[in-house]
């Protein structure tokens, strides 16, 4: 059972007024990356804690049985994790969502609900509701985990889109309306320096035509919550439809060079 310094959590999230505009499940999509951000443990103390250095970040890495970059459906959030429903012998991107990808959902959701209400382009809209699906597979290097994963089924600037996601989230461009988060600062350390492959990657995919791409799913990422907005997977069932080929023998079982990650989302119980 994690103990969470609770004051420590409403900083790192942004303060009380954000969490006010959470719904409950963005709370609870919240808490998880707070908790696997490894930051909330062995709290409990009154004063807000300033965001940790880099270093001490990685002092805590030896007090965790689990690594950060562990994907959702490999670590309980607290105690056990639960058994899993069976998936459907050839199984759609839409019965990954309900039935495996449960715990970043609700995240791509509003993400995609948001980006729907600014009229977003419909191919970015589906970007953003796919963006962080991977999350439930591996945290670390999630962009290029979740490019790779979807490639096959959707068009290369949405490949695009949430290959570079990830990496712009350390950039902040104030004309897109885009500020570094402040999660970050407590997630990597407030003195933490992007390593210079991504730096380099940042410097590029600036310069690309298609920067934009990435960057709208930024903007309609973390702090995008909508208490009042009830968005459903049946809102984006045409979306999904024309955005992704779906395989005709389900997703892992296509033959495609990718469809071992989706086994492995379906079957992460499997020992080998
Ligand atoms: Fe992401
Ligand atoms: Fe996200």
């Amino acid at each position: 059972m994690f103990n969470i310094d609770r004051r420590h959590f409403i900083a790192a999230l942004g303060g009380s007024a954000t969490i006010a505009t959470l719904s409950a499940e963005a709370k609870a999509d919240a808490l998880e990356n707070y908790l696997i951000a490894g930051v909330g443990e062995g709290g409990g103390g009154a004063t807000p804690k300033p965001a940790p250095t880099s270093a001490e970040v990685n002092a805590e890495i030896p007090t965790r049985p689990y690594r950060r970059g562990v994907g959702n459906l490999f670590v309980a959030k607290e105690g056990n994790v639960t058994a899993l429903q069976p998936m459907p012998p050839k199984p759609t991107l839409t019965d990954f969502i309900r039935l495996r990808f449960q715990s970043t959902s609700e995240h791509c959701l509003q993400s995609a609900n948001l980006a729907r209400k600014k009229n977003l382009d419909e191919e970015l809209t589906f970007a953003c509701l796919i963006h962080d699906l991977v999350l439930s597979v591996m945290h670390t290097d999630h962009g290029f985990w979740a490019a790779q994963m979807f490639e096959p089924y959707v068009s290369e600037k949405v490949a695009f889109a949430i290959r570079h996601h990830a990496t712009l989230r350390f950039f902040p461009d104030h004309e897109a309306g885009y500020e570094y988060p402040d999660l970050y600062r407590t997630m990597f350390g407030s003195d933490y320096v992007v390593p210079p492959h991504q730096q380099a990657e940042y410097e590029w995919v600036r310069k690309h035509k298609w920067y934009m791409a990435p960057r709208l799913v930024t903007v309609n990422d973390l702090y995008s919550f909508d208490k009042n907005a009830k968005v459903s997977l049946d809102d984006f069932h045409d979306v999904i439809g024309r955005h992704f080929k779906q395989p005709k023998e389900g997703l892992g079982f296509d033959g495609s060079p990718v469809a071992h990650m989706w086994r492995t989302a379906a079957n992460p119980d499997l020992p080998l």
